[in-house]
C-alpha cells in the first residue's frame, strides 16, 4: 500500500493478467517491451497502481481480466476436461454454457467420481487450490466395497506408503455400514491423481462411489448433479484468505 493505493510490482501484474509468467515478464521488462502511461519501464520491481496505470506489452494494451469463479457439480461419467473428448465421452463444455470466460477447473475428478469442482481464470487462486503447500481440505464422501473396521479406520489415520510416496488424511470418519458396504468422510490436502481410491485400495477395500462435497470452506450445498453457479464474493473473500491472497 503505498498513499492508500495497492501498488502491484509489473512482472507479478502480467501474469495476473495471464499475459505470461513472472519470469518471462522480466525478460519482457528487459526488452523494453512494456511500458507504463505511455513510457518504456525497464526497471524488474517496478510497481503500478493496476487501478489507474496504463500498461502495455508490445503496444498492446493490458486490461485487469475481470475473474469468473465458478462451482460446479459435476456429474458422474464425465471429463474433468474443457474441450471436446476424442471418444464421445461427455465433458465440463457440456455442462458449461453461457461463459465467455475462458474458466480452467482447480483441480480433477476422475470421469466415475462425482461432486464439487471449482473453474476459475484467476491463476494464481487455481494454483493455490491444488497446491498442498496450502494445505487446503477436500472432503470426500466414499462409498466403499465391504465392512471398513474401526481398526481399519485407526490405521487409515496414520497413513500408507502409496506407489508414489505417503499418503495422510487429515481426517478419515466412518459414517455407517449398510449390508456389505460401508460409507466413509476422507478429507486429503493433496490432490494426487486417484488419491483416494488408491488409499482406501491400501487397506483392501474399493470404492464403489466417491463424492467430493467440499473444497476449504466451499461446500456443494443444494445444487444438484450438472448445475454451477458462480461463488458468491464472501465465498471467494474467505477461499482468498485461507490461501493467503490479498482480498
Ligand atoms: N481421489 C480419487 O481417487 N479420485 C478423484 O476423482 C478424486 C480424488
Amino acid at each position: 500500500m503505498e498513499g492508500g493505493k495497492v501498488l502491484v510490482r509489473l512482472n507479478r501484474y502480467l501474469s495476473l493478467c495471464g499475459v505470461t509468467s513472472r519470469r518471462k515478464a522480466d525478460e519482457h521488462i528487459l526488452q523494453g517491451r512494456v511500458k507504463v502511461n505511455g513510457i518504456t519501464v525497464k526497471e524488474l520491481g517496478w510497481r503500478i497502481d493496476p487501478e489507474r496505470d496504463v500498461v502495455e506489452v508490445d503496444g498492446r494494451e493490458i486490461k485487469k481480466p475481470k475473474y469468473r469463479y465458478i462451482i460446479l457439480y459435476k456429474p458422474c461419467c464425465y471429463l474433468t476436461a474443457l474441450g471436446k473428448s476424442k471418444d464421445g465421452k461427455k465433458t465440463l463444455q457440456d455442462l458449461l454454457k453461457d461463459i465467455p470466460e475462458r474458466v480452467y477447473p482447480a483441480g480433477r475428478l476422475d470421469y466415475n467420481a462425482e461432486g464439487l469442482l471449482l473453474l476459475t481464470n484467476d491463476g494464481e487462486l487455481a494454483n493455490r487450490i491444488m497446491h498442498p503447500r496450502y494445505k487446503l481440505p477436500k472432503t470426500y464422501l466414499v462409498w466403499v466395497q465391504g465392512r471398513v473396521e474401526g481398526k481399519t479406520i485407526e490405521s487409515m489415520k496414520k497413513g500408507a506408503m502409496l506407489e508414489d510416496g505417503f499418503a495422510k488424511p487429515d481426517k478419515v470418519k466412518l459414517i455407517k455400514h449398510e449390508k456389505d458396504k460401508s460409507l466413509i468422510e476422507i478429507v486429503f490436502h493433496e490432490g494426487r491423481k486417484h488419491i483416494v481410491k488408491r488409499f482406501v485400495s491400501h487397506f483392501g477395500h474399493r470404492v464403489i462411489k466417491l463424492k467430493r462435497v467440499a473444497i476449504g470452506p466451499i461446500s456443494l450445498g443444494k445444487l444438484r448433479p450438472g448445475q454451477w453457479r458462480d461463488l458468491k464474493e464472501e465465498e471467494v473473500k474467505k477461499l482468498k484468505k485461507l490461501l493467503g491472497m490479498e482480498v
